[in-house]
Order: structure tokens, then C-alpha cells, then sequence
């Protein structure tokens, strides 16, 4: 190879030096800087070029070992950066927490009335939300000509205007379906909690929505009295709300209970003694309850005679509203981090 030929190609050679590390880095320097290294022994054969070369063979000898050690500083200098930046890394810092997620709202007051009537001895049934006329209404003593069964109040997904078919298919309303459910395939005593989202053909707005979540609760057995039922609601009301919680119960009507009422609470923002919150009253309605009707008894094939039963059905959002005094029901479906990310206390 001439020599020419050798300049140029280590010109190429030392333009694309590359170092991972220090080893690297010193392994170049020997093959091209250093005294015995490559350009040194062109250095040593430029003795023999013959004189009108000199010139031109210098300039280039030169420029080839300047780049060198250009390119061998700016390498050296990468590498001490790195080392140096890695030294200030302190490897036994903690590291960054996870940001953890919440739970949602509704959730948590959920786990909180289970909780609440567990300790009473109720456990949780579940059943569909894609019920039939028959375990929504029929069992539970909704006469043929009730306006729940409108398709103005339901979502009916199978049903024939004007006729009305135990097999009709729609949204359960009311997780009482899920109590006809347990009535007809469990014998008493029976006491269950049914948490789950119900559908009401509504339009959307702060204060009602197309779906909300309901618990509802039944206990049958010999001789239940509308006293365990008053007892059970005031246990749950001031386990949730406080102990100086008092109730009310008023006269009401469900078709499925008879007596029927629906339950007040002192208003938990004013203490009773009248606010915005509850117009002035004192009071807040939170549920509705009732002693189990014979009718619905019998038609789950449960002897009436022998046994008697209560329930009641609270709204989620509502008691959740109450909890934390959340002002628009589409809150609760609408996914903002903003909202959901302020329930982290349990
Ligand atoms: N099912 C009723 C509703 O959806 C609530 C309720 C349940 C009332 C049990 C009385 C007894 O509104």
C-alpha cells in the first residue's frame, strides 16, 4: 500500500472511532497515538519520501494526526460526562411512589352499608340487571295496569304494546328482583343485601339519571315485626351517619309491602334544625321500606302464615350525596379524574 493510500485510509478509520468505555478508549489510543502506533510509524517513514514530497505528505500526516486527537478528546470527554453524571446518581434513593388510583365514590359507600348490615347478619345476593316481568314486577304484587310497567318509566328490550307477559324482557328497575330471585329458590329464614345498578327511563339531568345503584335489603323468618325492621333502620342510620342520627318512618305505599314507609333522617348538614339542604324540615328522606306483603310471600311459595318478613331500598348516589355533598348525580358516571380523585381517604 502506498503511502497515500495508507493516509487516507486511516483518515476514514480514525473519522469513525467509537468508544463504549475507558477500555475502548485506551485500546485506540495505543493503535493510533501512541508511540509505536500508526501514525507514529508513518511519521517514521516520511524520513524516506522523497523531497518534492515532503511538502504534501507533511500537511497531510499532520492533519491526520490532529483529527486523531481531536476525535480521541471529544470521545475521552463523552465518557467522563457520563461517568461523572452516573456518580452523582444516588443508587440508594427511594424510589418515585406509584401514583395510586381511588376508589370510586359509590364504591365506598357501597362497601360501607354492606358493612353495616353484615354486622347484622345480612349477606349479599346479586342477580341480573337484564331481568323479567315476571321477578321485577309480577311477584312482587305490581298490578297487570301498574305504571312502572309503562315504557315511559321502563326500558323494555322484548315486549308486545299493550300486552303484558311474565317472560317480557327489560332493565330491572329495582334490585328487588333480586330478592323474588332468593324468595323462590331459598328457603327462610333468608336475609339478604342486594347491591346493583337499576335502570328508570329518565331524562338526564343534576338530580336523575337513566341508571343509579340500589341496595335493597330482605329478611324473612318467624315472627319479623315492623319493630326489627324500625331497629334496623335506626342501627344503620346512625352507624352512617352519626349517633345522634334520629329517624322517621312515614306512611307510604310499595305494592310488595304493606305497611309501607319511607325514612327520613335529621338532616346531617343542619343537625334538624332546618337548612337549604333540607328545605327548612329538619328531615331528609334517604329510603324506602316496608313489611314484606303476604301476597309476595305466597307467590314466591313461602308460607305467609308462618312467616313474615321486612324490606327496604336505599339509592346509592343519594346516601353518597348525603356523605359528601356531591351537587350533580352525572358526577358519578362521568369519569373525571378531577372529581374521582379527591376520594382517597379510604
Ligand atoms: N324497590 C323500591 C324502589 O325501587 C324500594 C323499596 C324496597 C321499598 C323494599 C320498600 C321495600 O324504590
Amino acid at each position: 500500500m502506498s503511502m497515500k493510500q495508507h493516509i487516507s485510509q486511516l483518515l476514514e478509520q480514525v473519522g469513525q472511532m467509537q468508544a463504549q468505555n475507558m477500555e475502548d478508549l485506551e485500546a485506540l489510543r495505543i493503535k493510533y497515538l501512541s508511540k509505536k502506533g500508526e501514525i507514529a510509524n508513518l511519521f517514521s517513514e516520511f524520513r524516506n519520501v522523497a523531497a518534492e514530497e515532503k511538502k504534501e505528505y507533511g500537511i497531510q500526516l499532520n492533519e491526520l494526526k490532529n483529527l486523531a486527537q481531536q476525535r480521541f478528546d471529544a470521545l475521552k470527554a463523552e465518557l467522563d460526562l457520563k461517568r461523572e453524571q452516573a456518580e452523582k446518581q444516588d443508587l440508594t434513593r427511594t424510589p418515585d411512589p406509584l401514583p395510586l388510583g381511588t376508589r370510586h365514590p359509590l364504591s365506598l359507600v357501597k362497601e360501607e352499608i354492606i358493612d353495616i348490615f353484615s354486622r347484622m347478619g345480612f349477606t349479599v345476593a346479586e342477580g341480573p340487571e337484564v331481568e323479567d316481568d315476571k321477578h321485577v314486577f309480577g311477584l312482587l304484587n305490581f298490578a297487570p295496569e301498574h305504571p312502572a310497567r309503562d315504557m315511559q318509566d321502563t326500558f323494555f328490550i322484548d315486549k308486545q304494546p299493550g300486552v303484558q307477559r311474565p317472560e317480557d324482557v327489560l332493565l330491572r328497575t329495582h334490585t328487588s328482583s333480586v330478592q323474588t330471585r332468593v324468595m323462590t329458590t331459598q328457603k327462610p329464614p333468608i336475609r339478604v343485601l342486594c347491591p346493583g345498578r337499576v335502570y328508570r327511563n329518565e331524562a338526564i339531568s343534576a338530580r336523575a339519571h337513566c341508571f343509579f345503584h340500589q341496595i335493597e335489603g330482605l329478611y324473612v323468618d318467624k315472627n319479623v315485626s315492623y319493630a326489627d325492621l324500625r331497629q334496623a333502620m335506626l342501627y344503620f342510620a346512625q352507624e352512617m351517619f352519626g349517633p345522634d342520627t334520629k329517624i322517621r318512618l312515614r306512611p307510604s305505599y310499595f305494592p310488595f309491602t304493606e305497611p309501607s314507609a319511607e325514612m327520613d333522617i335529621s338532616c346531617n348538614i343542619c343537625g334538624g334544625t332546618g337548612c337549604s339542604f333540607c328545605k327548612g324540615t329538619g328531615w331528609v328522606e334517604i329510603l324506602g321500606c316496608g313489611m314484606v306483603d303476604p301476597n309476595v310471600l305466597e307467590a314466591c311459595g313461602i308460607d305467609s302464615k308462618q312467616y313474615s318478613g321486612y324490606a327496604f331500598g336505599l339509592g346509592v348516589e343519594r346516601i353518597t350525596n348525603l356523605k359528601y355533598r356531591v351537587k350533580d348525580l352525572r358526577l358519578f358516571s362521568e369519569n373525571d379524574v378531577r372529581f374521582l380523585s379527591q376520594f382517597t381517604a379510604c
